[in-house]
């Protein structure tokens, strides 16, 4: 039994309208309270004061997808971290596989970004993972190492005692193929292998998340497995009671 308590945390991506964020977020709340793992919906920007109201009360935590790794200044566009914490956030996704391959961040900007939430007292989800093609050409801990580097660099091995990792294969993102339990343990065993070289007990009380079509179906599998402490969902997240059920799986 690992006593790392465990997490299930929604990525809502660009999905809804102020209304159907709030209802899913009424519906997450009011079945999580009889959950033990700990719970948190990471909604977009514009509905997070939405989602705020609805979670007063709750034993769900809020999140975001994505921040600046600027405070503040002639940034147009940009959100701070530091105004995502004034909705009471708690944590911020940062460095999702989108984000790296449709908006070219880097993993140095990642590592800023993972240091911009820690400034502004949150804890960053960093996301880590490799392609089919990456994975296929034998470079799955040659990636690994590069993502998880300039976190370290950044962050020291200590800062990461405040954040969570999420391994997220890209090929199992979105596609219905999620990495057998197997194949998720084997990654999250090199991940916490890397990080216990270190400091072992940073890497024994670190959260690493598994995230890439986790459905109420496999949730309990994967979820059983040693070095997994929970995940991070997307398309299943946008459904209360497959949310939920994913939730109880981790429970
Ligand atoms: P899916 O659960 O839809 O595969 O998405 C996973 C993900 O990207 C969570 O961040």
């Amino acid at each position: 039994m690992s006593a790392r308590q465990s997490l299930v945390a929604g990525n809502w991506k660009l999905n809804g309208s102020r209304a159907s964020a709030t209802a899913l977020a009424k519906e997450v709340a009011d079945g999580a309270a009889a959950l033990s793992c700990d719970v948190l919906v990471c909604p977009g920007f514009a509905h997070l004061a939405d989602v705020q109201a609805t979670l007063a009360d709750s034993t769900v935590a809020l999140g975001a997808q994505n921040c600046s790794v600027e405070p503040s200044g002639a940034f147009t566009g940009e959100v701070a971290a530091p105004m995502i914490a004034e909705f009471g956030a708690q944590y911020i996704i940062v460095g999702h596989s989108e984000r790296r391959a449709l908006f070219g961040e880097s993993s140095a900007l990642v590592a800023q970004k993972a240091k911009a939430v820690q400034q502004a007292d949150m804890q960053p989800i960093v996301c880590v993972g490799e392609t089919l093609e990456q994975r296929e050409a034998g470079q799955l801990q040659a990636v690994l190492d590069e993502q998880l580097d300039a976190v370290i660099d950044q962050l020291g091995i200590a800062g990461l005692a405040h954040s969570v990792i999420a391994y997220e294969p890209v090929w199992a993102i979105g596609t219905g193929k999620s990495a057998t339990s197997a194949q998720a343990q084997e990654v999250h065993a090199m991940i916490r292998a890397k990080l216990a070289a270190l400091d072992s007990e940073v890497a024994a009380g670190l959260r690493i998340l598994y995230g890439g079509s986790v459905k109420p179906d496999n949730a309990k599998e994967l979820f059983s497995q040693p070095d997994i402490d929970g995940g991070l969902i997307g398309g299943a997240a946008l459904d209360a009671k497959s949310f939920l059920a994913i939730c109880a799986a981790a429970s």
